[in-house]
């Protein structure tokens, strides 16, 4: 007897795999395995009328291409249901829509932006100036002469020299030779250097802010980056006092931390002002009892500040008997990790979406 199974095999296994929805398979299952007529069935029904010889040969042979199709015909069934279940949700009108995912401030604007419209409030006008700075402005007008170990307060990105501007010295005037003999160029390395620029330029009185970038050719660590932001405060006028500097900042943190908050200022030195101070408010965490935010001093080291130098008015171009005023720096990711509570100043930059996104 010869039946050609092989033949029956391609032509099953071909329509099964081209079958396009669950009836057309079931169809196919009937014709091929049906348990009256089944083209499979059938043959093995006549089994026990072949001869023995025949019977040992087709048995095995047909009950393995049974297995072969009923696994065919259940793989397709299966994927049948993937695909239509797949068709199902990529048009089920009533799914709710995908969340596009919105981008926010990062945390250093959204507090820049506070501190300007606090300052903003209190009659302050906005000032920026360069990043890209000269010896001049950075060092010299501040009152930190070259060889002054008060440079080192400041390590310092150096650029290299400008040529030009030292090559066209001959039609410049006295004042302007002076810049330009120290016109190295520097990355700033704070936000002071803008005060001259300002008064250079305006006359008082006047009260300003200068936000900005700054650098420092520095290790970094937990609170050390060779690149972060500053914003600078000066109040220039007639009789500007301590006292007028105490009510400004102290209106100032009221509104940027939301509660009365207590002030301390402490003796330091900056070459730009005299009398220096550095300022401190009272733990805003823990009140003053001591915790991790304060090191345990109950006290957070705020801003540098002093009554403006007479050397600085003279350097702006002043009578430096005509006026008086104050200055102020501050760092804006120091304000931003204490009002944040972050730990680590290089967070800021790292790009960590994980971070970002709690803001
Ligand atoms: N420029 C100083 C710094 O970068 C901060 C500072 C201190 C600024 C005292 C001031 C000031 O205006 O009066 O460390």
């Amino acid at each position: 007897m010869r039946i050609d199974l092989e033949k029956l095999k391609k032509e099953a296994l071909g329509l099964i795999s081209g079958v396009k929805d669950a009836k057309a398979l079931e169809d196919l299952r009937i014709k091929y395995l049906g348990r009256t007529n089944g083209e499979l069935t059938k043959l093995m029904k006549s089994l026990p009328k072949m001869s023995l010889a025949d019977r040992r040969k087709f048995g095995p042979l047909l009950n393995s291409l049974k297995r072969e199709l009923e696994a065919a015909l259940e793989n397709k069934l299966a994927a049948l249901k993937a695909q239509s279940s797949k068709l199902k949700a990529s048009i089920d009108i009533t799914m709710p829509g995908k969340k596009v995912s919105l981008g926010h401030l990062h945390p250093l604007t959204m507090v820049e932006k506070e501190i300007r419209e606090i300052f903003t409030a209190l009659n302050f006008s906005i000032v920026e100036g360069p990043e890209v700075e000269s010896e001049y402005y950075n060092f010299d007008a501040l009152n930190i002469p070259k060889d002054h170990p008060a440079r080192e307060m400041w390590d310092t990105f150096w650029l290299r020299q400008n040529e030009q501007l030292t090559n066209n010295k001959k039609q410049l005037t006295k004042s302007e030779k002076l810049k330009v003999n120290s016109s190295k160029l520097l990355l700033r390395t704070h936000t002071s250097p803008v005060q001259i620029r300002y008064m250079e330029t305006h006359q008082p009185p006047f009260q300003i802010i200068v936000p900005g970038r700054v650098f420092r050719y520095e290790a970094t660590d937990v609170s050390h980056e060779t690149n972060f932001h500053q914003v600078e405060g000066l109040m220039v006028g007639k009789d500007i006092n301590l006292a007028n500097f105490k009510f400004v900042i102290g209106e100032f943190f009221k509104r940027l931390f939301k509660k009365n908050v207590v002030i301390r200022l402490r003796p330091s030195y900056f070459p730009f002002v005299e009398p220096g101070l550095e300022v401190d408010v009272k733990c805003v965490r823990c009140g003053g009892k001591g915790c991790g935010l304060c090191k345990e001093s109950g006290w957070l080291e705020v801003m540098g500040a002093g009554m403006v130098h007479p050397k600085v008015f003279e350097a702006a171009g002043y009578n430096p008997r005509d006026f008086r005023g104050f200055a102020f720096g501050l760092g804006l990711e120091r304000i931003a990790m204490i009002k944040y509570n972050i730990p680590d100043i290089r967070l800021f930059y790292s790009g960590d979406l994980r971070f970002i996104k709690q803001f």
